[in-house]
């Protein structure tokens, strides 16, 4: 099929090279040239496991191009996808002026029977939006269907995630009206699940804000395990063991970031007291997050007798391991906590101290963990890369200056850390 994706972003991107390998043609348009010159020359500006090979292997076959130009991309597309940004507007609620543009932008070149599909996260009522402004724009006599099709990919597993959903919203009116999404989805066999447009744009910020109630959740009990001498690790063994709740989005920390939770939740709570209906549940899901990393900070200060002209260093940078995104990342915010209470920072981030470096200059970025952490009066895990996992403990010991771990993200065993000599403070274990 020859579809077009409007948007190299994550998820634009990420579709784009999948469904190509999938043998579709597929054009991906974007206004940023820059960016689509360096995809052009197989430089691909996320970091996502597997991404750039299949972005080579398809271009190289001719099944997947990049272009600005919305003629060449949307022209003979049995599918458009809108797969810009909606980000935060200054009021909390989404901001959709890239959806707009692109709709219009696309709509003037829809060729007759061709379907534009919104992945985009739009709030309730986005697509209604779509739907006028493809129908006042498109050439006279062409029609055109309007349909949603929430993206559910993680980053860092977004390749697996894209070929692999556990299911596929199709807001429509009929899935007669859909056919051709239908037949790009049926050889990834996996259940599609078809409702209306409203239905599906809250599906998706109701599973955002869900996942996120379930962190902020099990922070709160961590919190508590804390103050009650429990072990959060027992807990959720316990608690996931529970086949209604399960263990998924239940490991305990910083809190979330990224550039979903945190934007999908305040949307969801500002468009629900809009609405009229206050979801003070998530309301609080929201301000819970947002004590992690003051309430993190605290901790260490009252452990280190003060922050001020301490060196701390800090291990993660990212808003989650395997990706260098540091959007609404709780590693920047505690960096960002340690500068201004005087601290000074040594990072180490396995992908993310470019992008870091552009929001934060004040700390000493360095080259591998062991040398954030030479000399530090303590050593912090704010993302659990896989590569921190299996440091060199005892050297780690030997380089700090005290031996104090605070692990943000329980990514090391209490007894052993107290074995090897070190004061280890984790998020709801006993002993700390
Ligand atoms: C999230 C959703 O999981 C995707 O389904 C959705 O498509 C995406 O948002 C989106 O709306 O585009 P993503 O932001 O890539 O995906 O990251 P997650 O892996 O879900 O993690 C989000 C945040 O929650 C991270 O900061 C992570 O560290 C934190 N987290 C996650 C926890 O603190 N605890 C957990 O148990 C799980």
């Amino acid at each position: 099929m020859r579809i077009c994706v409007v948007g190299a972003g994550h998820v634009g991107l990420v579709m784009a090279a999948v469904f190509a390998d999938l043998g579709n043609q597929v054009a991906c348009l974007d206004i940023d040239k820059e960016k689509l010159a360096s995809l052009r020359a197989s430089r691909v500006p996320i970091f996502e496991p597997g991404i750039s090979e299949l972005i080579d292997r398809n271009q190289a076959a001719g099944r997947l191009s990049f272009t600005t130009e919305y003629a060449e991309a949307v022209s003979d597309s049995e599918i458009v996808f809108l797969a810009v940004d909606t980000p935060t507007g200054s009021d909390g609620r989404a901001d959709l002026k890239n959806i707009r543009s692109a709709a219009e932008s696309a709509a003037a070149h829809l060729s007759d029977g061709s379907l534009v599909v919104v992945k985009s996260t739009v709030p309730v009522g986005g697509g209604s939006v779509v739907r006028e402004i493809v129908e006042a724009n498109c050439p006279p006599g062409k029609r055109v269907e309007v349909a949603s099709c929430p993206e559910f990919l993680r980053e860092g597993s977004a390749v697996a995630d894209c070929l692999k959903p556990d299911r596929v919203i199709i807001g429509c009116s009929s899935p007669e009206a859909v056919p051709q999404l239908v037949r790009l989805y049926a050889p990834l066999e996996r259940p599609l699940i078809f409702m209306d447009v409203n239905s599906a744009e809250l599906v998706k910020y109701a599973a955002n804000s869900f996942l996120a109630m379930r962190i902020s959740f099990i922070n709160s009990i961590a919190d508590l395990c804390e103050q009650m001498g429990a072990d959060i690790a027992q807990v959720i063994k316990g608690l996931g063991a529970d086949t209604r709740i399960g263990r998924h989005y239940l490991s305990p920390g910083l809190g979330y970031g990224g550039s979903c939770f945190p934007k999908d939740t305040a949307a969801l709570a500002s468009a629900s007291a809009e609405a009229g209906c206050r979801f003070e549940v998530l309301e609080a899901v929201i301000e819970t997050n947002r004590q992690r990393i003051p309430g993190f900070v605290e901790r260490m200060k009252a452990a280190l007798g003060g922050l001020e002209g301490k060196t701390i260093a800090v291990l993660g940078l990212s808003f989650k391991p395997d990706t260098e995104d540091i959007r609404d990342s709780k590693a920047i915010e505690l960096v960002s906590g340690l500068l201004e209470q005087g601290a000074e920072v040594r990072a180490y981030d396995p992908a993310a101290m470019d992008s870091a470096r552009v929001v934060l200059p004040e700390p000493t970025y360095c080259p591998d963990a062991y040398e954030a952490t030479r000399g530090a009066d303590a050593l912090v895990i704010a993302t659990e890369w896989n590569e921190f996992k299996l440091l060199d403990l005892e050297r780690l010991r030997d380089l700090l200056h005290q031996p104090i771990v605070f692990d943000g993200r329980n990514i090391y065993q209490p007894d052993r850390m107290a074995t090897l000599g070190f004061q280890y403070v984790s998020v709801g274990r006993c002993p700390h």
